[in-house]
């Protein structure tokens, strides 16, 4: 059967860029359906768009007809992947606060299946922090992005970041979205970059993590099909394309959105998790002064690693732990898997630029194997990761 796309027309000028998307959605073999809002009404016609795709074209969430015919929730369900195009700001602030007041934002909100944008609008109109704001909370919640992008805008002189993708460009990213890579199906879960752990309102301990490798294996693995959740630690990182973040500050935290993420295939550990958290925090800041240089008493974290290769019947396929070490590289990674019950580690040598660097040099060491690997970017080693992950997981559903 062939693949279904949903596509939802915003209303902006580039709505007319749209029929041409469907042109080539078509000609690529994908059947397309199409909701347009009554914004989008304003710039092309449902005559138009419905003569393209060869049936009626979807418009009102309240139309007796529409709804019995297909119905919102049907249009939200019956298709592979829904794509937004233009996705206007209206369109992103009403999908990024879970309004449904008409039939597009209503099939936004109903859906179960991947959905791709494209933004168009005025520069300032994307510049603006309440867009900008908009546009962090979909993507972490896995909706994929193509474009904006820079240039000339419809609006006399004007240029900056805001045209839409073009036609050619939304369709590879839909057909992207579309291909059923190796981990289709699978749930993965990446931990990445550092804890903090509090000692006042205002005071932490943490570690020099970035959160580069975990960011680039969770990008790996969506690459590949599978559903990624990325349970990270403060960083600076932007959101990989189609990955589910959550953000989380303390080892506590970071578990207690790990055991969320169940039932899993993979769960693959890279964050820096703090080993101790101060004991007390205090609940207001301490203050310099008459005490003296106070004491901090530490308190053994949570081992989120061990929690999860321990869980039974629950437990993950396969869990990968990484480990940073300074020293006695091989012989402390396969102390820590029998110490953790982890199935593989990926064991860095810290001693040097590795955090915070770009490079990354490891040994994936497994039961029965070490595997040293080249000194390489941190996204090349997240796709040979990644590979390795699929290898063994379509062996082990082959042996099932
Ligand atoms: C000529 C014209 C062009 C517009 N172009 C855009 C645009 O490119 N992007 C955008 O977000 N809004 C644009 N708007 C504003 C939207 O049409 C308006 O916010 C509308 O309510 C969006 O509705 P919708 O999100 O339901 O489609 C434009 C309006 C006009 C009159």
């Amino acid at each position: 059967m062939s693949k279904r796309v949903l596509l939802i027309i915003g209303g902006g000028i580039a709505a007319y860029k749209s029929l041409e998307l469907i042109r080539r959605l078509k000609d690529a073999g994908v059947s397309v359906r199409v909701v347009m809002t009554d914004a989008a009404q304003r710039f092309v016609t449902p005559l138009a768009a419905g003569a393209l795709v060869g049936e009626r074209v979807f418009t009102d969430l309240f139309d007796q007809t529409q709804e019995f015919d297909v119905g919102h929730i049907r249009l939200a369900r019956e298709c592979d992947l829904i794509v937004v195009a233009p996705a206007t700001a209206d369109l992103m602030a009403k999908a990024a606060h879970g309004l449904a007041n008409d039939l597009a934002s209503a099939v936004l909100l109903a859906t179960d299946k991947p959905v791709l944008m494209a933004p168009v609008m005025n520069p300032h109109m994307w510049a603006n922090a309440a867009t900008q704001r908009n546009f962090a909370t979909l993507q972490a919640q896995g909706l994929r992005f193509i474009g904006p992008n820079e240039g000339e805008m419809a609006e006399r002189g004007e240029r900056g970041v805001g045209r839409m993708a073009e036609p050619e460009e939304i369709r590879d990213a839909a057909l992207a979205a579309l291909s059923d890579g190796p981990l289709k199906g699978k749930r993965a879960l990446v931990t990445a970059g550092p804890t903090i752990e509090a000692i006042d309102p205002v005071r932490f301990i943490s570690n020099r993590s970035s959160g580069k490798q975990g960011y680039a294996i969770a990008a790996a693995l969506a690459e590949l099909g599978a559903e990624v959740t990325l349970v990270s630690g403060p960083t600076n990182l932007p959101v990989p394309f189609g990955v589910k973040r959550i953000a989380i500050e303390s080892a506590r935290e970071m578990l207690e959105a790990s055991e969320a993420a169940l039932p899993l295939d993979v769960a693959v550990m890279v964050a820096a998790v703090a080993d101790w958290r101060p004991t007390k925090e205090a609940p207001t800041k301490i203050k310099k002064g008459a005490a003296g240089v106070p004491a901090i008493a530490l308190q053994e974290n949570p081992d989120i690693l061990a929690t999860l290769s321990k869980l039974g019947k629950k437990r993950p396929k396969l869990v990968v732990g990484f480990a940073a070490e300074t020293n006695d590289v091989e012989d402390n990674a396969r102390a820590k898997i029998a110490k953790k019950g982890c199935d593989w580690i990926v064991a860095n040598d810290v001693s040097g630029d590795v955090m915070g660097g770009a490079e990354n040099q490891v040994l994936l060491i497994t039961k029965d194997k070490t595997e040293a690997w080249p000194r390489m970017a941190k996204e090349a080693v997240a796709r040979k990761l990644a590979a390795e992950i699929a290898k063994s997981l379509t062996a082990k559903a082959r042996r099932k």
